[in-house]
């Protein structure tokens, strides 16, 4: 598989997820600010990848700043974490492992030390996540009854994690077991992610996919084609309720009418315990030009107003459960959020 990023002569080499599967290059970055631009262009995208590329975005800033005086670098690296908060608003995840670094900056510690002890934590974030992946696998493989035909949206793979993957982690866990399992991946307007991403990293893994567009979605569950749905998430509230790609609610609510079950796949990093309604969660909006158009192609009219919200939010009674590194929480709410996984990430 790919890496989606790297550590590489002091830079952050990413893989630029923008230009797959046509192409296959890599965004260098240099400077924090790369970091920053490569998150908002979702060059890195998928809620664990961004946490742990604004992790390493931090170490640049260290870097740059560690031979300042340590008060000058502190205040740097404050701003610099700010500024990485600022890119993309619904992931936690991104806030999640910019909280583990400034803990390191509020620790003592030499000026000198402060680049290193940056720049293992971010190697950590990546590492742990990978392991994580496959503990949340090892779980999830077990709801994947043989022979099952597994709908998923957007792309919660190795692409958008340290490598492995949530949802697409369940169903490699389960091939792995030997089971015969096989996909039907939504397109994923407007960004493609589904297309693009999950059919192209399936089929390198030599997983059966079929590509739909997302509007195929009701029928091919009302011709009895889907067994059971899993997607990924980019926060999880105390009450297990789930913001992920827009499109997930839609999903939801038709497993719902077609008695299909719906898993969230999901490490303790994509939880928010300070929220406890799924209305809570900030949902990014992005550019028009991005339903406009198709890979700069207009497709619309060049002044039609455009809505679009990137995420949206599943109420945790549609959600059948999710599946985090720590067990499986069944009919999520409050009281089963607690029991799993605790109050604290
Ligand atoms: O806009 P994106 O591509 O960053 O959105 C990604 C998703 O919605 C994923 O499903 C989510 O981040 C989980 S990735 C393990």
């Amino acid at each position: 598989m790919l890496e989606t990023m790297r550590w590489e002569d002091n830079k952050l080499v990413l893989l630029d997820q923008t230009k797959l599967p046509l192409e296959i290059c890599y965004f260098s970055c240099q400077t924090y600010h790369d970091v920053i631009c490569a998150i908002k262009k979702l060059v890195v995208r998928g809620a664990p990848a961004i946490g742990a590329a604004a992790a390493y975005g931090m170490a640049l800033a260290a870097l740059d700043c560690c031979r300042d005086d340590l008060n000058k670098c502190r205040e740097e690296l404050s701003r610099a974490a700010e500024a990485l908060a600022a890119s993309r608003p619904t992931a936690v995840n991104l806030f999640w492992a910019l909280d583990r670094i400034k803990q390191i900056i509020r620790q003592e510690i030499t000026c000198e030390d402060l680049f290193e002890r940056i720049l293992k934590e971010a190697h950590a974030i990546f590492q742990e996540d990978i392991l994580i992946n496959k503990k949340i696998g090892q779980f999830g493989a077990q709801l994947v009854p043989p022979g099952a035909t597994v709908l998923t949206h957007c792309n919660a793979g190795a692409f958008a994690t340290g490598g492995y993957g949530t949802a697409l982690g369940v169903i490699r866990a389960a091939r792995e077991e030997g089971k015969k399992i096989q996909v039907f991946a939504d397109e994923t307007r407007p960004l493609l992610q589904g297309a693009r991403l999950t059919a192209f990293e399936l089929m390198q893994e030599k997983i059966p996919v079929t590509l739909i567009t997302d509007n195929m979605a009701g029928y091919v569950m009302k011709k009895g084609l889907i067994d059971l749905i899993i997607v990924g998430a980019d926060r999880v509230t105390a009450h297990g309720d789930v913001a992920n790609k827009i499109g997930t609610y839609s999903l939801a609510v038709l497993a719902k009418e077609h008695q299909i079950p719906f898993y969230v796949a999901a490490p303790l990093s994509t939880f928010d315990f300070t929220l406890c309604s799924g209305d809570e969660i900030p949902i990014e909006e992005r550019d028009g030009k991005e339903v406009r158009e198709v890979f700069g192609h207009l497709t619309a009219p060049v002044d039609v107003p455009v809505f679009n919200p990137a995420f949206d939010v599943t109420p945790h009674q549609l959600i059948t459960a999710i599946i985090t590194e720590k067990g499986v929480i069944h009919r999520p709410d409050a009281h089963a959020v607690r029991e799993v996984v605790g109050t604290e990430n």
